[in-house]
């Protein structure tokens, strides 16, 4: 996602409009521009990087003029680098657009325009409708927005400056978020923005847009219209709608009304797994589609051993790839602790993919792992979550999350779309590797049905507070799990250390006896993980050797479990999905039970102590 604020009015633009990007940088940090219109035409300053950057550019080549619009990215198509950073402009400079928002026919749309002669600088979808709108422009500037919009396709919160109709800001929105900032009473001035944390320190009176409407904004007011009804043969139907009043505070707005960042990501998953799923899961041939991966297919396809390197959270990704690639794709997979994968003397054979999964792209024991598996002549595969990142630009070819900025250093909707995204990985390799187009179809639907069961286990917290508040003192947690859900069993305990700062150990569930079982008494809780598996039974018994001594159990199960539940002091219930999938719900809990414990012992859940959301350093 990104961010868009523009200004009209009688103050100097420039300072507004920089100020305005700050407030909006956790929508997106990677580039960030603006356009300032003046007597002279427009002027255009941008950047890749944070907002710093475009700081120090303005201020030695400072744009003065009192109407504006600006822009910071969050890059999902095309890298952030200074030429794809917005404004992007057509008409020769004339017209400059910023755009939250992906247009899904840009590349039809980019053909037709080059047949019209248009030139692009850039491989954003952004700089097509740029273009789209000039070679509409008959003069009026809402009219030739409006045109341009009725041909695409897609998702848009966008503003357009042109020097030829001055004075004046164009909006639209389609699918991304647009709201305008009526300035406070004795004041002439207008706002449009992503949300209201721009423009929170000029006014709190708002006037949200609604999906098909475009407004024009001048010094002195707005006109707010169906975008459908510009069409110059009709007569123009104005739209009236209420002014809202912002009572929120800021930290509460950047956190979209959750008091964490962490907790505001927690449930931003259902959306966040749609989007590691968008454009890539093909119904018919019961397959995926990982466009990033064209360039290293054949390899993939010969792969005899596939090696994942990781730290963290996405190590612990790396080991449920390894049981559904070696379950369903039959191929030998390794998985290294990047840390010591690069300073070992690791043996890569010939034909062996070596596969680095970062949310950042930037750890530095990644990154060194990754470029001793390429010294020593590995095909290289990225999952990563930043566009344009160290990790991603060194693979051979990769796969984005596409999970937006993730804030809070406790890594939740980014492991969620690292494990979609491997599940989407082994889908592909499967069916090139003897999984049926059935058992294909199979997967693909219990795909599509899995971010609403990723709504329902979220519901759950409720329940969730009960068991926090009887163990949020406890000095030690053990978490046990089998199968793929034995690295569950250590993401958990992960988010339960790095957040409450509790001791927390997670444990393959068959292990216990061989040691742990001697922690297990009244003041040891112990969750496990037994939903409606192929190992359940097994689960049930390690259940009762903890019982038997004594010990707390906390249990994530199936929805309708009749047997574990009885067993147990506490249960949460999660819906059941393939066993491929049922990572995804059985850690939720676990995420959410980590937070709240965290909360109760008034820990600064979204930045531990000791901890940083990249550790580029060794
Ligand atoms: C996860 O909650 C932690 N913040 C940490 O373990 C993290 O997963 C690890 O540092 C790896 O980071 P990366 O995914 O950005 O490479």
């Amino acid at each position: 996602m990104c961010g868009i604020i523009g200004y009209i009015g009688s103050q100097e633009a420039m300072p507004l409009l920089v100020e305005g990007l700050k407030r909006l940088e956790y929508r997106g940090y990677d580039s960030a521009g603006l356009a300032v219109q003046n007597a002279s035409g427009i002027g255009i300053r941008k950047s890749a990087g944070k907002i710093v950057r475009l700081e120090e550019l303005l201020s030695e080549h400072p744009l003065h003029g009192t109407v504006g619009i600006a822009h910071t990215r969050w890059a999902t198509h095309g890298a952030p680098t200074t030429p794809n950073a917005h404004p992007h402009v057509s008409l020769n400079g004339e017209l400059a657009l910023v755009h939250n928002g992906i247009i899904e026919n840009a590349d039809l749309l980019r053909r037709k325009l080059a047949e019209l002669d248009c030139e692009f600088q850039t491989e954003t979808d952004t700089e097509v409708l740029a273009h789209l709108i000039g070679t509409l422009y008959e003069g009026n500037l809402e009219q030739a927005v409006a045109a341009a919009l009725t041909q695409v396709e897609g998702t848009y919160g966008l503003a357009v400056l042109s020097s030829a109709d001055p004075g004046k800001i164009v909006v639209a929105r389609q699918g991304a978020p647009l709201l305008l900032g009526l300035a406070e009473d004795g004041d002439q001035a207008m706002f449009v923005a992503s949300d209201v944390a721009p423009i929170l320190g000029h006014t709190r009176k708002v006037v949200y847009l609604d999906d098909g409407e475009l407004a024009v904004l001048r010094g002195d007011g707005y006109a707010l219209m169906d975008v459908g009804s510009l069409d110059p043969a009709e007569p123009t139907r104005f739209i009236e709608k209420e002014i809202s009043r912002i009572t929120w505070d800021l930290g509460k707005i950047e956190r979209g009304g959750f008091p964490h960042f962490m907790l505001k990501e927690i449930f931003e998953q259902p959306a966040t797994i749609r989007d590691a799923m968008r454009g890539r899961v093909l119904e018919e041939e019961g397959t995926a589609r990982l466009g990033g991966l064209h360039g290293i297919f054949d390899r993939l396809n010969s792969a005899q051993r596939i090696i994942f390197t990781a730290c963290g959270t996405s190590w612990h990704a790396a080991l449920v790839g390894e049981y559904l690639l070696e379950e369903y794709a039959r191929i030998p997979v390794e998985v290294e602790y990047a840390s010591e994968f690069r300073y070992r003397n690791p043996v890569i054979p010939e034909h062996t993919v070596v596969v680095a999964i970062s949310q950042s792209g930037e750890t530095a024991d990644t990154l060194a792992a990754l470029r001793e598996a390429k010294r020593r002549g590995a095909t290289t595969m990225g999952i990563v979550n930043v566009v344009g990142s160290t990790i991603a630009r060194e693979t051979d070819g990769g796969v984005y999350t596409h999970t937006g900025p993730e804030i809070g250093v406790a890594s939740t909707k980014a492991f969620t779309g690292q494990l979609t995204v491997l599940s989407l990985f082994a889908l592909l390799l499967a069916r090139r590797r003897g999984m049926s187009i059935l058992q294909g179809r199979e997967v693909v639907s219990a795909l599509r049905e899995l971010p609403g069961k990723v709504e329902a286990v979220l519901q759950s917290q409720e329940q969730l507070e009960r068991i926090a508040e009887a163990y949020a003192d406890h000095p030690n947690f053990l978490y046990l799990g089998r199968g793929a859900h034995f690295p569950i069993a250590l993401e958990g305990a992960l988010k339960l250390k790095e957040i409450s700062y509790i001791h927390a150990e997670g444990y393959p569930a068959a292990e216990m006896k061989h040691g742990p079982i001697a922690l297990i008494d009244e003041a040891m809780p112990v969750v496990v993980l037994g939903p409606d598996d192929s190992v359940y039974p097994k689960v049930v018994s390690n259940v009762e050797e903890v019982k038997a001594r004594g010990g707390k159990v906390i249990a994530v199960v199936s929805e309708g479990d009749s047997h574990l539940r009885n067993k147990v002091d506490h249960v949460i219930s999660v819906p059941s999905t393939i066993e491929m999938l049922q990572p995804i719900l059985t850690v939720l809990p676990l995420q959410l039970l980590a937070y709240l414990i965290a909360v109760r012992r008034g820990c600064p859940v979204d930045q531990p102590r000791n901890l940083a959301k990249s550790v580029t350093v060794e």
